[in-house]
């Protein structure tokens, strides 16, 4: 955050703050996102009044079929025997997407945005709690390729909080990329190496190949915005399910009181719109460059009417299922139980030209496939597909296909009010960040909370159906209210990652105190 703040400090934009930012978390928080990853980044330009999203998100390596994930007789494959090694590896879209945030939204030097990652890499960083919990947490996954152990095991003990580490070959990496651009790492030896690892890896080689990387691209895209309140809140559409999730969830609660933050009934009607979209999300979500998806329907303010009038009763939803928004599309697919789990990284930026930059970067799991190559981790996007094909015998949106970005939960966001940016959010978390994030923005909006108590405030998530409640903060009291209204209740840490900030006559910042980020500023 300090890299991202000399920046600014310095007249650069929000955009050359991301790069500053994104190279130094690639190198001390390793294992949540850095260059071996993708990321969706959503662009308030203040000079034009508009917004834009970026999708950085990783592609299927274009020799990847359906079944990729499926052993010889069709069954699918463990969850973490399909994510460590070569199998998992995406093309990844992180570096492409600094160059192209920067091409479009940048005013300072780009290769200078790379010093506060080189000289930490070059000088030696200190290994924070987080990272090094996560490295013992996962010792025998780390130590599976020899690269890899070397780094995170030296000398074959895992290394602890406090110790400093240096990273030559990823400051090696940097380099190169702030010579030449992101072709350095698309192209040439940083290319080869990566593929070599991929298709290499003892146990699960992958199908990456050096035409995935040279072809890799990033999109441009709309962003998708629902109304809630008075407000606009606008995030990444397709590939992700973050924007059309969180806006499908607020659309339904436009129509109810939910202003009790400690009322079991809030959270009813919070949890079970959670249910009702995650049901649509699981149909109909996906790829949409791919799949034909009802994107306009699904976020149609009279089919979320529809949707809302279902949560009219007292108890929960004994049962939820997809609905059928509007659509010009004939195809019914079968539903997605592609398995999440938390991970990922979030930065929000507000500029002094008045410019918002909400992005949520990752490698997907907690240190992607463990493939360690140049200085840094190999993402496992790929698990973001549906490891079926089928289901009830109707194709599966979110299946592999070549060349397609798999779904995504992730939810930058900027909420607008009379055409102005005035929150900028996202969180980390897997399939939880839409609970996280719509929660943050309620609690905000609908609470009176500031950016700070709001990105602090006890979670309860309700994903398909159990309500996870988090344990140890004071709402833990609704697990018997909510037990009587007819919820599973789950009681569970909830590592989310929300950064947010408020922007009115200033700037107020919030960041998650589960996590390590901070908000700093002037
Ligand atoms: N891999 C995390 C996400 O895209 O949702």
């Amino acid at each position: 955050v300090e890299a991202g703040a000399d920046v600014l400090a310095n007249g650069g934009t929000a955009a050359d703050a991301m790069i500053a930012v994104q190279t130094v978390l690639g190198l001390v928080e390793p294992q949540s996102s850095g260059l071996g990853g993708g990321a969706f980044l959503v662009w308030y330009d203040a000079e034009t009044g508009t917004m834009t999203t970026l999708d950085g998100r990783e592609t299927a390596p274009l020799a990847a079929s359906p079944t990729l994930f499926q052993d010889e007789n069709g069954e699918p494959l463990g969850f973490f025997d399909a994510v460590v090694g070569g199998l998992s590896v995406g093309t990844p879209g992180t570096p492409k997407l600094m160059e192209e945030a920067h091409r479009r939204w940048g005013r300072t030097n780009w290769a200078g945005l790379f010093d506060p990652a080189i000289t930490l890499a070059e000088n030696g960083f200190a290994v924070s709690p987080r990272m090094a919990d996560s490295i013992a947490g996962d010792a025998d996954r780390l130590q599976r390729f020899p690269a890899t152990a070397e780094y995170f095991f030296p000398g074959g003990t895992a290394l602890s909080a406090g110790d400093m580490v240096q990273n030559a070959d990823y400051a090696d990496t940097l380099r190169q990329i702030a010579a030449r651009g992101a072709d350095a790492f698309y192209t040439g030896p940083i290319a080869e190496d990566i593929v070599t690892t991929v298709r290499t890896a003892p146990g699960n080689p992958g199908v990456l190949s050096a035409l995935d990387l040279a072809l890799y691209d990033v999109a441009a895209r709309d962003p998708v915005c629902v109304e809630y309140r008075v407000y606009d809140v606008c995030g990444m559409g397709p590939p992700s399910s973050g924007a059309l999730t969180v806006g499908q969830i607020l659309g339904m609660l436009n129509a109810y009181d939910i202003s009790d933050p400690n009322a079991a009934d809030t959270w009813r009607l919070i949890g079970d719109a959670s249910r009702l979209a995650f049901a649509d999300r699981g149909r109909y979500m996906a790829d949409s460059d791919f799949v034909p998806m009802p994107t306009k329907g699904l976020v149609d303010p009279a089919y979320l009417a529809t949707r809302a009038a279902l949560l009219a009763g007292d108890d929960a939803l004994p049962e939820v299922a997809a609905g059928t928004p509007e659509w010009d599309h004939a195809m019914i697919w079968g539903d997605d139980a592609s398995i999440e789990f938390p991970s990922t990284s979030h930065i929000s930026i507000v500029d002094s030209y008045g410019n918002a930059l909400s992005m949520t970067t990752t490698i997907e799991n907690g240190f992607g496939s463990r493939l360690f190559v140049r200085g840094f981790l190999l993402n496992n996007e790929l698990t973001d597909f549906s490891f079926a094909t089928h289901a009830d015998g109707y194709p599966i949106a979110n299946r592999v296909e070549p060349g397609k970005r798999p779904r995504s939960s992730m939810a930058p966001t900027i909420v607008m009010k009379d055409g102005a940016p005035v929150l900028v959010i996202g969180s980390p978390g897997g399939s939880r960040i839409i609970g996280y994030v719509a929660q943050a923005i309620i609690a905000h909006i609908d609470w009176g909370m500031d950016v700070q108590q709001a990105v602090a405030d006890a979670h309860l998530v309700n994903r398909f159906g159990t309500y996870d409640v988090e344990a140890g903060i004071d709402r833990v009291t609704l697990e018997a209210p909510l037990t009587d209204l007819g919820y599973k209740v789950n009681v569970t840490d909830l590592n989310s990652g929300l950064h947010a900030i408020a922007i009115g006559d200033k700037l107020t910042g919030g960041a998650d105190p589960r996590r390590e980020g901070v908000a700093i500023g002037e």
